[in-house]
């Protein structure tokens, strides 16, 4: 069977996402500013990053901003995503952008041979279509590609622990998605927006796990400093550091 991330894939839901839908993420900015205040406290100095699934780079670029000797690596499976990202980085000249599905184990094959092991790495809203088994794999893979005393950072869409809750996450969404639409003029009506949100076409694709119990995953790997660090919701910024032995 096909599986449903492909959905990634279409000039479409990229669009869709890239215009309709990042700029309206709650708390987007504070994501970010978190992101970046534990990557500076546990890496001063960072000289790689990996940006996995990576979208047009949002998450990737706000690390390459403020640690400006690094090398950034953008990877993603969807070449309209991977556009966006080239366009996006236009004038940083040091990066990469690679074409790669992280579904399937061979995904390290694909990194550049001079740039196998990182002091950073982001993810954002990606490994949530990955079933459980192959999520905890990613974390195993993503813990022996640090450098020690690297950090890695999952800004990921995860599960409610009730209907309820999952009905108060559903409702800050699309009344965040609602006053984007009003910012950038659109004339969608909240019919509209709640429609369309209830239909998207990535929905399928999620499978979405507790955050508690991904937290629990990585401390078994061996992660330190593992914690929820920020949330609001079924938003949220988890993730680990390695060490330095
Ligand atoms: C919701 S977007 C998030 C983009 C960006 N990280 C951000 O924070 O805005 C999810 C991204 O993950 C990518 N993706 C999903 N599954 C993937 C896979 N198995 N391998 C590589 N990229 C994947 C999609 O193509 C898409 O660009």
């Amino acid at each position: 069977m096909k599986s449903q991330d492909v959905v990634w894939q279409t000039s479409e839901l990229t669009q869709t996402y890239l215009t309709g839908i990042r700029g309206a993420i709650p708390l987007a900015q504070e994501q970010i500013d978190v992101m970046r205040r534990l990557v500076r406290a546990a890496c001063p100095s960072v000289s790689s990053v990996l940006d996995l699934g990576c979208g047009d780079g949002i998450l990737g670029q706000a690390i390459l901003d403020e640690h400006t000797q690094a090398f950034g690596v953008f990877a993603d499976f969807s070449a309209p995503m991977l556009e966006a990202a080239r366009s996006r980085l236009d004038g940083y000249s040091r990066c990469r952008f690679i074409d790669l599905d992280y579904g399937k184990k061979a995904w390290l094959d694909g990194l550049p041979p001079d740039l196998s092991s990182f002091d950073v790495i982001v993810s954002g809203f990606s490994i949530h279509h990955q079933p459980d088994v192959r999520k905890k794999e990613l974390y195993v893979e993503f813990y022996e590609l640090l450098n020690p005393g690297g950090i890695f950072l999952n800004l990921e869409h995860v599960a409610s622990h009730s209907p309820w809750l999952e009905r108060r996450f559903e409702e800050l969404f699309i009344d965040a998605l609602f006053a984007y639409q009003q910012q950038i003029g659109s004339g969608m009506s909240r019919q509209q927006v709640d429609a369309e949100f209830y239909s998207r076409p990535d929905k399928a694709a999620n499978i979405l796990s507790p955050v508690e119990e991904q937290c629990d995953w990585l401390r078994e790997i061996g992660f330190n400093h593992v914690d929820c660090y920020l949330k609001i919701f079924e938003l949220a910024l988890f993730g680990g550091v390695k060490l330095a032995e």
